[in-house]
């Protein structure tokens, strides 16, 4: 009971931030959501959105666009989005350009309104819904492709989770709350990365036939260019493939290959390799799935 209190206090510091006019000239930042959003805040900071301003492959392209005399940066540090940039790309911020995609920039307008899909029940600052947040087109201002093919990316890149939205006094008593996930996996995970393709390998006699689906619905794989995959059949004893074809599927299909093994006997290794980074780091990949070859 004691420590009910003393929460509610908390909370209530929090309601009197968010609503004082003084808080208007003071800068908010996302440390300021984390009190409240803790769970959520702590998944977006291991979140390549919360990277997006600081990251080695960003640095490395941003150099390489000044050098062509361009420059295209607001993405990776967008002002706010809502209300008049929510599905279109938005204009770059003037500050904190180090935070990357950060809460302000996806929920907050500039009169400090949270803008969610949900319904709020108990949050204490002012909220707005829109649907369009938990539609593919919030996502495809930034994440240009994908505009057309319908599919709703948060189903999959912001699975629902157990443990609340937030932490308020009354949210905590919502037994069962759910969250949806904001590290936004993508290329950095290869539990996910690994379940959106399939490949199978049938030997006959010398002969080895490979074939790789895409089962994803929504796209490509890999998804972007910057992001690369290859099969490679590795002899039984060396690191160095023999046979090695770099992949590229469109969505729902499948590639088929054939390759000669070196006799009717000869044992090997195949692997599905996916490179997260090339441009940075070529010889890093994660093998998504392997077959050995008896
Ligand atoms: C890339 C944009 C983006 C960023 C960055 C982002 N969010 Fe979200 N957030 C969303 C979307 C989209 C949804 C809605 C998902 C839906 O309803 O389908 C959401 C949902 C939420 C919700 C409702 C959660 C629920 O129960 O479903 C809260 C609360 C929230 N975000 C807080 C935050 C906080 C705090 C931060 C910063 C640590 C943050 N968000 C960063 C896009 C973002
Ligand atoms: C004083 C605590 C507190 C602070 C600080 C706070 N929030 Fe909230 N917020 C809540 C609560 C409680 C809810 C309601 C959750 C519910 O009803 O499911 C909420 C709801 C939301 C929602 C809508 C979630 C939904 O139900 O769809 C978003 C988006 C959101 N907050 C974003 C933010 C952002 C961004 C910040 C930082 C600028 C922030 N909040 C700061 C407590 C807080
Ligand atoms: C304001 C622009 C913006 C919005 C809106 C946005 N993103 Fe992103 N997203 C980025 C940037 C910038 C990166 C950094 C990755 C990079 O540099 O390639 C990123 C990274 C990602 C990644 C990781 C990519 C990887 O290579 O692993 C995923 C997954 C992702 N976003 C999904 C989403 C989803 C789903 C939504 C909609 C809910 C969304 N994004 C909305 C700008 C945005
Ligand atoms: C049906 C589920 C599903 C939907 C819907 C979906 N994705 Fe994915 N996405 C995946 C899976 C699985 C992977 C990992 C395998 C892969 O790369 O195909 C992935 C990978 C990614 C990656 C990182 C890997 C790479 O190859 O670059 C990005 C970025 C991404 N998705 C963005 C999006 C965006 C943006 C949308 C909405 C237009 C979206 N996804 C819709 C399932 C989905």
């Amino acid at each position: 009971m004691k420590l009910m209190s003393v929460k509610s206090i908390y909370y209530a510091i929090g309601i009197f931030w968010i609503f004082t006019p003084a808080a208007a000239d003071s800068k908010i930042v996302v440390e300021d959501c984390s009190t409240c959003h803790r769970t959520i805040t702590r998944e977006w900071r291991s979140s390549l959105h919360a990277q997006a301003y600081i990251s080695p492959v960003f640095l490395k392209r941003k150099e390489e666009l000044s050098d062509s005399g361009q420059s295209s940066c607001a993405c990776h540090a967008p002002d706010n989005i809502a209300p008049e940039f929510l599905g279109a790309v938005p204009e770059e911020r003037e500050d904190s350009l180090h935070l990357g995609v950060d809460c302000l920039a996806c929920h907050m307008d500039k009169d400090m309104v949270a803008w969610s899909s949900g319904q709020q029940r108990y949050a204490p600052h002012f909220t707005r819904m829109d649907t369009m947040y938990s539609q593919g087109r919030f996502c495809t201002g930034c994440h240009g492709w994908g505009k057309e093919s319908g599919f709703d990316c948060q189903e999959c890149h912001m699975p629902e989770l157990r443990g609340a939205n937030s932490d308020g006094p009354h949210i905590e008593k919502v037994t069962g709350a759910t969250h949806r996930s904001h590290s936004w996996p993508g290329s950095r995970k290869p539990e996910m990365l690994s379940q959106g393709v399939v490949l199978t390998a049938i030997r006959n006699g010398r002969e080895l036939s490979l074939s790789v689906t895409n089962v994803v619905e929504a796209h490509t794989f890999p998804v972007i260019d910057r992001h690369q995959a290859e099969i490679v059949v590795l002899p039984e004893s060396s690191l160095n493939p023999f046979w090695r074809q770099s992949v590229k599927l469109v969505r729902d299909s499948t590639a088929e290959y054939s390759v000669e093994l070196r006799d009717a006997n000869a044992h090997a290794l195949v692997e599905l390799r996916f490179y997260p980074v090339p441009a940075i780091w070529p010889d890093s990949f994660y093998v998504l799935h392997k077959e050995m070859i008896d």
